[in-house]
């Protein structure tokens, strides 16, 4: 039997990671490389810049891509090319997204001015581009070993807003935002039952994360969290740690809350 070491290892693996240039995915390369991991960086921020800091720091391979995930052309067209330089893919988190205080028209407002372009953009975003990523992946990750597939998802995609805890705060929640997580925690199952037994695919749901919000929305969020705070990004190493590696190998379909026990109540 293998020691914890050895299954949360990552050594030889590869992890492909959408936005990774952000506040989590800055997090999810960070431990992944922690584990000896190599990384593929998405993003349309300056992944060349991460690129060198991540493998200055953890000395390993590191492979910037800027790519702007809503153009599917772009990402049929330039992936290949980087699978070309590299020996195997294990992993891939899907981890890109328009989140709620996305600078979009006609997004983060009332639901009767939410518009059908911001709509569009985030399904495009946030659902459609982890569905033709994972296609784009499936050969490489078939042949892998211990391959796993990392949706990020939201509480949203589970839940339903609770409009008291905006109330007097220019903050919103789209109606896009939560059905485009919602599509992507069914299509985690969908590709769990499809792509096993040679791939894993679960997702993550964090609940929100500290970003200097509005006070009176963090101290009403709070009040409805068991843990009494809101998330921080160390929160998300442990989980991401837990499903890009071996430690677990039996879990599949499955979206994992991380939200300080928000939904349990
Ligand atoms: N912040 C929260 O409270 C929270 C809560 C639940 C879920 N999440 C989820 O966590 C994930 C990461 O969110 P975050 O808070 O780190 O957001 P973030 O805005 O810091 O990071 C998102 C990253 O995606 C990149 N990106 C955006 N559009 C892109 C495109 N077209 N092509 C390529 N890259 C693009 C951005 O440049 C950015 O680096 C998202 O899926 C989000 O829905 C966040």
């Amino acid at each position: 039997m293998r020691t914890l070491k050895e299954l949360y290892s990552l050594e030889g693996r590869t992890a492909l990671v959408t936005g990774a240039t952000g506040n989590l995915g800055k997090i999810i390369c960070d431990t992944i490389s922690e584990l000896g991991g190599s990384l593929i960086i998405i993003d349309i921020g300056d992944v060349d810049s991460l690129a060198a800091k991540i493998s200055d720091k953890f000395n390993n391979n590191v492979t910037p891509l800027k790519l702007d995930l809503s153009d599917l052309d772009q990402i049929n067209s330039k992936l290949p090319h980087i699978f070309s330089s590299i020996e195997s893919l294990n992993i891939l988190v899907n981890n890109a997204a328009f989140v709620g205080s996305s600078n979009l028209s006609g997004w983060n407002t009332s639901f009767l001015n939410q518009d059908i372009d911001s709509w569009n953009a985030a399904i495009n975003l946030n659902l459609t581009a982890p569905f033709l990523l994972s296609k784009i992946c499936t050969p490489m990750l078939e042949k892998a070993t211990g391959s796993s597939i990392i949706n990020i998802s939201s509480i949203y995609g589970q839940l339903g807003p609770n409009w008291q805890l905006y109330e007097g705060t220019s903050m919103g929640n789209p109606a896009g935002y939560a059905s485009s997580k919602a599509g992507l925690n069914q299509l985690t199952k969908w590709l769990s039952t499809t792509l096993g037994p040679k791939i894993r695919a679960n997702s993550i749901s964090p609940g929100g994360i500290y970003r200097n919000q509005d006070r009176r929305f963090i101290d009403k969020y709070k009040d409805k969290v068991p843990l009494g705070r809101m998330a921080v990004e160390e929160d998300f190493k442990g989980i991401i740690a837990f499903l890009s590696s071996d430690a677990s190998s039996y879990v599949t379909g499955q979206d994992l809350l991380v939200d300080g026990g928000y939904s349990a109540w």
